[in-house]
């Protein structure tokens, strides 16, 4: 019998991570200034940072991912204009249709949430004057919702090279672009190659309390900096917030590797069990979908998972959504499978 944990093991997101006492020292010991004159050394030397990072000549600290691709979405784009973004992409289900409202832009989305260089040429506008003109096309690497799964290598570049060669701008919504990193063992130079900008975020699975950065040409954030700044987004003494960030760079990055072994074995620990359905070979990093194939609704799983101590998020009617971060240790990920092997013990006695 395993003992409860003493505080539930939260896998809704890995948004949930806190700042360890370290990062909050880093935090507290942070040189700052008034980041809307330009004098915050410590956001200036994240942002350094990052543009290093993604091969970019610049970047900006933005409190949120959502802000990142917005603001990408804005300087790339006019009004009336049309962005091409993959299936389910963030954009799309989770920015309170932002790139409408603040961008006057429609979302098109591709069949699969990765297309190929085929797939993107075809959606692409004709050039009449009744459509909208194709501008931007935005890819997600991980995808959220598809699982956590990074962009293959092939296809990405495929398509990256087709949106070039048809003139669109191209970003890159990389909120765990770090994972992607870890997952495929190369670098987040060249995972944004080809990308024309490109947010990232310090908030997940990285301990960091808020943060996002977007990078690209220097023209390109000389004009996000100037909308940030009318979204009411220009932030004074920052550098304790970008401690955090740095302090996740050269702490967290990693362990990442940590919490995509824990969702494999997770995955590989309930793929027998019945009344749950995961492709166990398409969990690649932190997040594992978990299909519910009992006729029982799935809140009722997920309310009997809360009262044993295990906290996890629904998508749709059958799907069951598990985030692994770096507060979820191998104990957490034991109680997890021990609660879901519990739940689906209980729930298949009483439809048989
Ligand atoms: C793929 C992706 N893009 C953007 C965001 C937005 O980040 P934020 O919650 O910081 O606005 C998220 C958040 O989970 C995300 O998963």
């Amino acid at each position: 019998m395993l003992a409860p944990p003493s505080a539930p093991v939260d896998l809704r997101s890995d948004t949930v991570t806190r700042p360890s006492p370290a990062m909050r020292e880093a935090m507290a010991a942070a040189e700052v200034g008034d980041d809307v004159y330009g004098e915050d050394p410590t956001a200036s030397r994240l942002e350094e940072r990052v543009a290093a990072m993604l091969g970019k000549e610049a970047a900006l600290f933005v409190p949120s991912g959502t802000m990142g691709n917005q603001l990408a979405i804005k300087v790339h784009t006019r009004p009336g204009d049309e962005v091409i973004v993959g299936a389910m992409a963030h954009p799309v289900l989770y920015e309170c249709g932002a790139a409408a409202a603040l961008s006057g832009v429609s979302l098109a989305e591709t069949k699969r949430p990765f297309f190929s260089a085929e797939e993107l040429a075809a959606r692409v506008q004709p050039n009449a004057y009744y459509a909208p003109r194709t501008r931007l096309v935005a890819f997600e690497n991980t995808h959220n919702r598809a699982g956590g799964r990074v962009w293959p290598a092939e296809l990405l570049a495929g398509a990256v090279r087709e949106a070039r060669r048809l003139g669109l701008a191209t970003h890159l919504d990389g909120a765990r672009l770090w994972n992607a990193v870890a997952a495929s063992g190369t670098t987040a130079e060249h995972l944004a190659f080809g990308m024309d900008s490109v947010t990232v975020c310090l908030s997940k699975g990285l301990g960091a309390p808020v943060g996002s950065v977007l990078a690209g040409s220097r023209p390109f954030i000389q004009d996000a900096r100037r909308l940030r700044k009318m979204w009411g987004g220009g932030m004074r003494q920052i550098g304790h917030l970008a401690a955090a960030g740095l302090y996740a760079l050269d702490h967290e990055l990693p362990r990442l590797r940590d919490d995509h072994a824990r969702a494999k074995a997770f995955a590989e620990a309930l793929a027998p069990v019945a009344g749950f359905s995961i492709d166990v070979a398409s969990v690649e990093t932190n997040i594992v979908n978990v299909g519910w194939t009992h006729s029982t609704d799935v809140r009722v799983a997920i309310e009997m998972l809360k009262t044993g101590r295990v906290l996890v998020s629904s998508l749709g009617p059958a799907q069951i959504r598990v985030v692994f971060h770096r507060d979820v240790g191998d104990e957490g990920l034991a109680w997890t499978v021990d609660r879901f092997r519990s739940v689906a013990e209980i729930l298949g006695k009483d439809a048989s």
